[in-house]
Order: structure tokens, then sequence, then C-alpha cells
């Protein structure tokens, strides 16, 4: 999978942008704060419809604006789709999203349409911090290659709401209202079953190319690294009864404690070395291997899983890297669409053809500037796409 084009206007510090990137590496050197880092959200927000960053959404619109337009035109097997996520926060509608110049009522028709993983010097939280960074690591993926999985996220996501608000207000005077915790908990069922079983297929490809990359990014054959799924649910059979029984069993503590205590939405993931908890017993070097591991499995079990290579985001971690484990990740990522930011352009040495950008933002709007060709990627007859 490639992107050919890449559009934005008014997303961030880009007032307007066209850029053809090439079909291997793209490297974007800049100084900080210049806006390396919003290109690759861009290209993110076009694959999951969301920013990566916590700050996400409205904040992409660039200041005194009132949408944010990023788009991109892919090319998949063969095909090319033509994808734009307009952002418009002052409207009910927030997103308008087209796929191939026609408006999608859903997201889940996007999703799966580009395809991407995106290494950043946080992914280090999908080892030392809480499970939501993995349960999102998890999801995000899965989501990317099967659109079933995302809707029942979508889903089971509302439901929960609807069943924590009403918990909240049923504090005190749990016998009222259970018929409605019923009626949420049937709808929640289904999705939950579906969750479960998403992330159990996905685990079971990921723990082993997990634990193959971390062994060749180590070096170390006594290493041994796991990645395992856990859920309640884990072994169940028949999840979608298993879960029924386990909200009856905690709705009285739930109503206490006006939250939904178990499900789905605390799952984790267990990693381990040597059957260690990684979050406690690893050093700073093994955490970084981890996480790269983790995220290298991620895009290889993307790659099997819809038999399509995802796009590679790799936001400033090559400077976080030994010279080492930088030639490994390079090694790895080979036929892979790249895009790589860094500070400083001596930060890479690749023997892969690339195309290097300089991005700058002289006057508070992002400028990018091709190096070998000196061309300047905001052309004057930029066309914006038509929305009528
Ligand atoms: N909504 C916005 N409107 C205008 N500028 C923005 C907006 N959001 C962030 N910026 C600017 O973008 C720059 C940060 O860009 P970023 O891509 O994170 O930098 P880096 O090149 O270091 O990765 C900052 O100068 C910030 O002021
Ligand atoms: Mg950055």
């Amino acid at each position: 999978m490639k992107i050919e084009q890449l559009t934005l206007r008014n997303f961030r510090n880009y007032e307007q942008l066209t850029l053809t990137p090439h079909e291997g590496v793209n490297l974007f050197f800049g100084a900080n704060g210049s806006g390396k880092t919003n290109l690759l959200e861009a290209i993110h927000y076009c694959a999951l419809g969301k920013s990566h960053r916590v700050s996400g959404d409205q904040s992409v619109v660039r200041i005194g604006q009132d949408f944010a337009l990023c788009g991109v035109s892919v090319r998949s097997s063969g095909v090319r789709r033509d994808l734009t996520v307009r952002l418009i926060p002052g409207e009910a509608q927030k997103k308008v999203i087209q796929l191939d110049h026609k408006q999608i009522r859903r997201f889940s028709d996007m999703m799966g349409c580009l395809q991407c993983v995106i290494f950043s010097p946080e992914d280090l939280g999908l080892i030392r911090e809480g499970p939501s960074l993995r349960r999102r690591y998890l999801d995000m993926m899965i989501s990317q290659v099967n659109r079933g999985y995302f809707i029942a996220l979508q889903q089971y996501r509302a439901g929960l709401e609807q069943r924590n608000a009403l918990l909240k207000s049923l504090k005190g005077n749990s016998r009222s209202g259970v018929s409605v915790l019923e009626v949420f908990e049937q709808a929640m069922s289904g999705p939950a079953a579906a969750i479960v079983s998403g992330r159990k297929k996905a685990v079971d490809l990921l723990s082993g190319l997990a634990a193959e990359t971390y062994r060749e990014i180590s070096g170390r054959e006594e290493e041994i690294f796991q990645v395992g799924y856990h859920s309640v649910f884990r072994d169940s059979e028949e999840t979608e009864q298993d879960f029924l029984r386990l909200m009856a069993e905690n709705r009285e503590e739930d109503i206490r404690l006006g939250i939904t205590s178990a499900g789905p939405h605390r799952d984790d993931l267990n990693l381990t070395l040597n059957r260690r908890s990684m979050k406690v017993f690893a050093s700073q070097g093994q955490v970084r291997t981890a996480a790269l591991s983790l995220k290298l499995a991620q895009m290889k079990t993307l790659r099997r899983m819809s038999g399509e290579a995802p796009v590679l985001l790799l936001d400033d971690v090559m400077s976080e890297l030994d010279r080492e484990r930088r030639m490994r990740l390079v090694r790895e990522i080979s036929d892979f669409q790249t895009f790589i930011t860094c500070t400083d352009e001596s930060d890479l040495e690749l023997d892969r053809e690339r195309r290097i950008y300089h991005v700058s933002a002289p006057d508070g709007f992002a400028c990018l500037e091709e190096t070998n060709s000196g061309t300047i990627q905001t052309p004057a007859n930029f066309r914006e796409p038509d929305f009528s």
C-alpha cells in the first residue's frame, strides 16, 4: 500500500500542501516545532479518522480557521482510492469524509482504505504505562483490517457509556432501573464477544512475531519476550453468555461504584521477559527493544491479516536508538513506504532510495522543500477538493 498524494489544508501549521511522496523512504528533517510531526499526524488522521496525539481533533484546525482538511490518494493492489477528511469543529457533524469523491456516512467505511503504523518516542509507554495504551495499540491494529471489529468497538463503547451513565444515576437506589441495565447489557454482549475474539486472534499472531523480532533486535537468545492476552474472557468458549453472567454478578457492586468494573474495556496485554513482568523488572534498554518489537510486530501482523503492507510513520525514533538497533530497524522496514522525521539529516544512514524534505516554518506556516531537486511542495495552483 502506497500513498501517492497527500493534501492538507489548514491542518495545524500547514495552510496548504500537496505532496507527492516517494514510494520508498520519505525523510523530513527540520528544527523543532517546524511541522514534521504534524505531517505524520495528518497521515494517521486519514488512516483512522483521528489524531494519534492525545490533544487530537479540535486542535488540528489551524488557529483562526474554521475547518481543517487532510486527504490521501492511496494505491493498494493496483487500485487507487481517494480519501479526504474535513473537520469542522463548529458543526454537529464535525467530520465529513469522502471516499472516491462521495460522502460516506460511517467511519467504518473508511477503515482499512489506508493502513498505517506510527512509531514514536511515546511507544515506551506501551511497556511502562497503564493498560489503556496497550488496548489502544491492539484496537488500532485490528480496526484497520477488520471492519466488523471496529463496528463492535463503537457499539460496545456506546453501550458502556449508557450503562455507566445509568449506574451513576442509580447509586444508592439499586432496585429501579435494573431492567434497563439488562437491555444495555444485552446490546453490549454481542460486540463484547466480537472484541474478545478479534483480540485473541490478533494476539495469537502478534505474540510469535513480537518474540521473534525481540530476539533479532536484541541479538540475545536467552531473553524471551512474551506477549499474552489478558482478559477475564480469555479462555471463554461462550463469551456472550459469560459476559451477561459477569454483568449480572457485578451489578450490585457496579451500582455502588457507579461504573462497569469488568469487561473487554479492562483487557490488557501481558508483557514479560523470561516470565517476569517487563513493567517491573525491565531495564531501559530492554524497554526500548520491547517497544520497538511491539511496533514491528504490529506492522507484520497487519500485513499478514490484510495481505497489504501498511505505511510506516517514524516520528523522531531514529535518534532514540543506538546504531545497531537503527540498522536492524532499517532492515526490517525495507519494503514498506516509510515517512521518517528527524531533526538532523545525518540521523539516518540509508542505502534505500529516498526523498528528502526540509521542513521549516519561516512565518508560522510550515513549508516543505525537496532538497534533492529544490522543489517547493506548496504549488500556487493548489485546487481545493470539491465538496458540493
Ligand atoms: N492548530 C494549530 N494551528 C497553527 N499552528 C499549530 C497548531 N497546532 C500546532 N501548531 C504549530 O505546529 C508546530 C509544531 O509542529 P510539530 O509538527 O509538532 O513540530 P515538529 O517539527 O517538532 O515535529 C508548533 O509551532 C505549533 O505552534
Ligand atoms: Mg515532532
